[in-house]
């Protein structure tokens, strides 16, 4: 049994993306280890939301969780910043993690090219703050999409740094994980690499989508005019379909369409049809879900306690023993 740890910032409605690279780990997961999954509500502070969008994306995402299949009883599931011990946790991996560094760091530099008028402390620290949510219960797997490997590096950079500046073996060190595969990368549907919410609209299909959005968003997605020769190499928007249809639609579903393409007889269009269809067949129950979830204000209320009570005993006990480590004693 392995202590699990993971997070999703609050900045609106989940993806397939998030599903399949993070969600559908957390589920599996909570049966045989001792998870803890949390609203990274601090984190989501780097793009300044009002009180009133926070707290309703903290809302949404919670009942996302619960929605799709998360367990309050098996798996703790809380709010970060119900866990102030996570934020000194922070203050104290900042004293060790050097400018350089955290400079290197991918996601930061992306932060600087796309959002230049807001590149805060909060953006170049995010790395620390993410390794202080992982080992302040001393996590050994994290599971996340591939895009998060390089910071799960800095997480392990940070914690060995902590073990021998102090000479001890504290904090173990937490890999990136996903259940039973490799780290998952989930393409979009305008032909870029990476479904994603900070992309344009068409990009991403949201497990909340009604099934006329997701009809509109996947006939929309981007193709090419058709296979001029199949043993040339395709195009992006055309790995993409084929990389979803992988998976939602049945293996001989699949078949199909890629003998089509091979024969050159595809027609995207009903290509499409049948993802779009196959799409809302998996949605359609989290979607069912997740109305009755966000008309149940008392339980969502009572799960946030719940959560917080257990994860701050485990982030209490690590605290504690941090502290004394450095060398705050009290007289
Ligand atoms: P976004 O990129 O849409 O802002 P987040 O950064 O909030 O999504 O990601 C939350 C979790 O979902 C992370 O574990 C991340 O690795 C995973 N994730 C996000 N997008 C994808 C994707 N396209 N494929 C696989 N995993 C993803
Ligand atoms: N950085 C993650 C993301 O953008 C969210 C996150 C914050 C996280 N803290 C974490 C993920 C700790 C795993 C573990 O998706």
């Amino acid at each position: 049994m392995d202590i699990v740890v993971s997070g999703i910032r609050p900045t609106g409605n989940l993806h397939l993306g998030n599903y399949f690279g993070a969600l559908k780990s957390f589920v599996k997961m909570q049966e045989e280890n001792q998870c803890f999954f949390f609203i990274a509500d601090y984190h989501s502070l780097t793009t300044h939301p009002t009180p009133a969008d926070l707290h309703g994306n903290v809302k949404t995402v919670l009942v996302e969780f619960l929605a799709c299949g998360l367990d309050p009883e098996k798996a703790t599931l809380y709010i970060q910043s119900d866990l102030p011990e996570t934020a000194e946790l922070y203050l104290l991996l900042n004293m060790n993690a050097y400018i350089g560094e955290l400079e290197r760091c991918t996601s930061f530099k992306e932060k600087i090219r796309t959002q230049p008028q807001n590149v805060n402390a909060g953006l170049l620290t995010y790395p620390t703050l993410m390794a202080a949510d992982i080992i302040i219960h001393r996590a050994a797997k994290v599971p996340v999409g591939k895009d998060q490997e390089q910071h799960l590096e800095m997480t392990r950079t940070f914690a060995n740094r902590f073990n021998r500046l102090y000479s001890v073996d504290f904090f173990p060190e937490p890999v990136a994980f996903n259940f039973g595969e490799n780290l998952v990368k989930i393409p979009g549907l305008d032909g870029s690499l990476k479904m994603s919410k900070s992309e344009n609209e068409n990009n991403s299909i949201f497990l909340a989508d009604s099934p006329e959005v997701i009809r509109k968003k996947v006939m929309k997605a981007v193709t090419d005019s058709g296979p001029v020769d199949p043993g040339q190499p395709r195009s992006q928007g055309v790995i993409n379909l084929f990389d979803l249809m992988s998976y939602f639609s049945a293996p001989d579903v699949v078949n199909h369409f890629e003998g089509t393409y091979q024969s050159g007889n595809i027609r995207y269009g009903d290509m499409k049809k049948q993802l779009a269809e196959d799409i809302i067949l998996f949605t359609t129950p989290f979607r069912e879900k997740m109305m009755a979830l966000a008309a149940d204000e008392s339980y969502l209320k009572k799960v946030a306690a719940l959560g917080a009570e257990k994860a701050r005993a485990s982030a209490a006990k690590t605290v504690r023993e941090v502290r004394e480590i450095i060398g705050f004693k009290s007289f």
